[in-house]
């Protein structure tokens, strides 16, 4: 039930914090990622020398993080395939492929689909799941499930985080067992893990009211861009999903580095745009190009509302509004700047008048194809 909540999606916002720690809990031990389900597979992370996730929806924007992750920690070529794009070509997969399947339901026939056809290749397969006992682990080799609890609203919210925590989770690991990660960079990603549920609670507790007063300010607007840079792409394309799903506004979300390939051709004064910003810790060039992008778009009468880390000062000349983020390393950011849209996508169709856990025209979990 709501438990005193307006609705499931502002319920399960709320819970993330615990869908996270829920999500790393009992896969930590001095130091190091242990996740007792992938017990007996160290050689077969050894062997493979190529990941594909697939999902659908949010879980493939998750899946997006995931590829980061693993390319980053464990050093082999990861690609990101839409579950019923997946088996329509003729893709190269075989038995040193790892095909990672994202789903919070474990019903989703596209990708269930997707897996069956993996497995028929001679593929390896893992699953990403959120529900004990569900159609897509039971037709994968392993699993590691996430531990989010029940997803009732259609819009996917705390699955997403712990989404994201799991593959982050899979990649430190695959890391270590293929000697990719030093014992001092794994220990040092596991502190990060075990900080991120305080900070995503920070978020909630500091930014809710200032994000749902603009969402009602901007209750009229017919159109909403995202931009986004490496893990913050991804992120564009989710805050743009959110607010399509159950504002049934117009929305887009774009790789920043794409605006003068074409987008910025749809600014004009007013355009709301949100904007993620790495933190300059990371890369201070990815920062400055995100940050130019910025004024590109300033300059053509955009209103620009940027997520940046704490101390961040360099967009404050021009952001109409800064969204604050606490510091976290660069693969764990998608986790704090997430929130902030999804409670924007929330205020805005609460501020619409419109039934936010239960969207016209979807499902909450699609069992066709
Ligand atoms: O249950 P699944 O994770 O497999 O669902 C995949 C998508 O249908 C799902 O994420 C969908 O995009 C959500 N409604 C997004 O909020």
């Amino acid at each position: 039930e709501k438990g005193g909540w307006p609705s499931f999606m502002a319920k399960e916002v709320a819970e993330q914090p615990e869908a996270v720690a829920n999500t790393v809990r009992g896969r930590i031990r001095d130091g190091e990622v242990v996740i007792p389900e992938l017990d007996g597979l160290d050689d077969l992370f050894r062997g493979i020398d190529r990941v594909i996730i697939t999902a659908c929806g949010t879980a493939s924007y998750a899946a997006l993080v995931g590829k980061y992750a693993i390319e980053q920690w464990a050093r082999i070529p990861a690609d990101v395939e839409l579950a019923h794009e997946f088996r329509y070509r003729d893709p190269v997969i075989g038995e040193n492929t790892l095909v990672v399947s994202i789903s919070q339901s474990g019903e989703t026939m596209d990708t269930l689909m997707a897996v069956k056809y993996a497995r028929e290749r001679g593929a390896r397969t893992l699953s990403v799941c959120n529900t004990q006992g569900a159609t897509i682990p039971r037709e994968s080799d392993a699993v590691v499930y996430t531990h989010a609890g029940p997803e009732v609203a259609v819009a996917s919210t705390k699955a997403f985080v712990a989404q994201i925590t799991a593959l982050l989770l899979l990649g430190l690991h695959v890391g270590r067992v293929r000697g990719s990660v030093s014992a001092a960079e794994s220990a040092a990603a596991v502190a990060e893990l075990e900080a991120l549920p305080g900070k995503v609670a920070k978020v909630l507790a500091e930014e809710q009211a200032h994000v749902a007063q603009l969402a009602g300010w901007m209750a009229d607007t017919r159109s909403v861009l995202f931009l986004g840079r490496h893990v913050g792409y991804p992120i564009a394309l989710e805050g743009a999903l959110k607010l399509k799903e159950i504002s049934y506004i117009h929305a887009e979300g774009f790789a920043a580095g794409e605006l003068k390939h074409g987008p910025i051709a749809l600014i004009e004064p007013g355009q709301p745009v949100f904007v993620l910003v790495p933190s300059p810790r990371h890369s201070a060039l990815l920062h400055a190009k995100v940050v130019s992008n910025i004024q590109e778009i300033r300059a053509r009468g955009a209103r620009v509302i940027v997520i940046a880390e704490e101390g961040d000062a360099a967009v404050l000349p021009f952001a109409d509004e800064v969204i604050r983020i606490p510091l976290a390393g660069a693969l764990f950011e998608p986790v704090l700047a997430v929130v902030p849209l999804q409670i924007f996508a929330m205020a805005l169709a609460t501020a619409k008048g419109l039934d936010v856990d239960q969207p016209r025209n979807l499902a909450k979990s699609v069992t066709v194809e």
